[in-house]
């Protein structure tokens, strides 16, 4: 059986659709939340689910192993970002290579980097008047959204959509793709 971790940031949705993905599972597991942000719905799933969180520390996740020690002590294969917006350290990237997951809500390289999250991607998509956008799953290095990628699914964009309707759109993908990549990877 192997051991996910989630790192989150916001209202979780793929952590729950991940959880429920594996949830009778023989395979893997989401044994572990970790979030950055304080009342963040993903720890009331976690809670729900009873699902052992942490709310991480800044200075504790950039400056030193104590998260390391703390994921390799809870016999973590894979950690999965879903919406967790703090860059991944390199000492972090190093300790489990190959082996962090991202989803971004867009066609990477296009509309990632720094402050691309959320709304502020599908505004970005929008305003470019692009005919299509889409989810990236890809492995994490040390710079924001750049690692390889390990699958691209799109969604077509008509001119009545608003950032809004096209992140309905992105979510469903992630949604209905992000579980399945996870359990690939992890089998
Ligand atoms: C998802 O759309 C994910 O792709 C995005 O945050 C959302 C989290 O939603 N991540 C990024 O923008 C990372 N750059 P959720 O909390 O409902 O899963």
């Amino acid at each position: 059986m192997k051991n996910i971790a989630i790192f989150a940031s916001g209202t979780g949705s793929n952590a729950q659709k991940i959880i429920d993905h594996f949830r009778n599972s023989d395979k893997a597991r989401v044994t572990l939340i970790v979030c950055n942000k304080p009342g963040a719905g993903v720890l009331q799933i976690a809670e729900r689910e009873a699902i052992p969180s942490i709310l991480i520390e800044k200075e504790l996740f950039f400056h030193s192993d104590h998260y390391i020690k703390l994921l390799q002590e809870a016999a973590i294969d894979m950690v999965v970002l879903a919406g967790f917006l703090w860059k991944i350290p390199a000492n972090l990237v190093h300790a489990f290579p190959d082996h962090i997951v991202n989803i971004h809500p867009a066609l990477l390289p296009k509309y990632g980097g720094k402050g691309m999250y959320g709304h502020f991607v599908h505004e970005a998509v929008i305003s470019a008047g692009d005919k299509e956008s889409g989810i990236t799953i890809h492995y994490v290095n040390e710079k924001y959204d750049d690692g390889a990628p390990i699958l691209q699914e799109r969604c077509i964009i008509t001119p009545e959509d608003t950032p809004e309707s096209l992140a309905a759109k992105v979510l469903m993908l992630e949604h209905q793709w992000y579980p399945v990549i996870v359990e690939r990877l992890l089998t």
